[in-house]
């Protein structure tokens, strides 16, 4: 009977999930550049994807920038789709370096699995600013971090 009590509680409990979800994903970057050259970086890359035509890895549109926060937002080529992104940039003490908090989140309501699409927003400009391949360039995230991070095809 006991245990019957805690299976029942226990399904109720995970029907409780919330299931639509603002699908997201959050990374961690470090460089051996001071974060000033990171935020330009970042900022030129938003602005040069800017423009609103259909190729898909553009339509981002920048928000706002200070030296610490960068804002922006892009759009599916449908126009369906939009998710907030947001750097948010910290000196390091160490060889003058910059560890930048990165996040992109779906605002309308999508399925848990976003294919990476939120990972890909992030990635895509780092990737298109030759961030990657910047002094000392390390990505730390994960599957719980970052929906989609595995499935993405962007990084390939
Ligand atoms: C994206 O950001 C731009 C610039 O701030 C703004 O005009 C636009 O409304 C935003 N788009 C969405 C869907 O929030
Ligand atoms: C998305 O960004 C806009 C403009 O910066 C803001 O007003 C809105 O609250 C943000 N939404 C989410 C879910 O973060």
């Amino acid at each position: 009977m006991r245990t019957l009590l805690l299976v029942s509680a226990l399904i109720g409990s995970l029907t409780a999930i919330p299931i639509p979800y603002h699908a997201f994903c959050s990374s961690l970057w470090l460089f051996e550049m001071p974060c000033a050259e990171i935020s330009t970086t970042l900022v030129k890359q938003i602005e040069a994807f800017s423009p609103m035509i259909g190729c898909e890895k553009c339509q981002y549109q920048l928000v706002s920038a200070t030296s610490v926060v960068i804002k922006a937002n892009h759009t599916s080529p449908d126009g369906l789709q939009t998710e907030n992104i947001t750097f948010t940039l910290n000196p390091t003490i160490m060889a003058s370096g910059c560890r930048v908090s990165a996040q992109s989140i779906s605002l309308s309501f999508t399925s848990l699995l976003d294919d990476g699409l939120n990972y890909c927003n992030l990635y895509n400009l780092l990737s298109a600013s030759g961030l990657t391949s910047a002094p000392g360039f390390i990505e730390m995230t994960n599957e719980w971090a970052c929906l989609g991070y595995g499935l993405s095809t962007c990084k390939a």
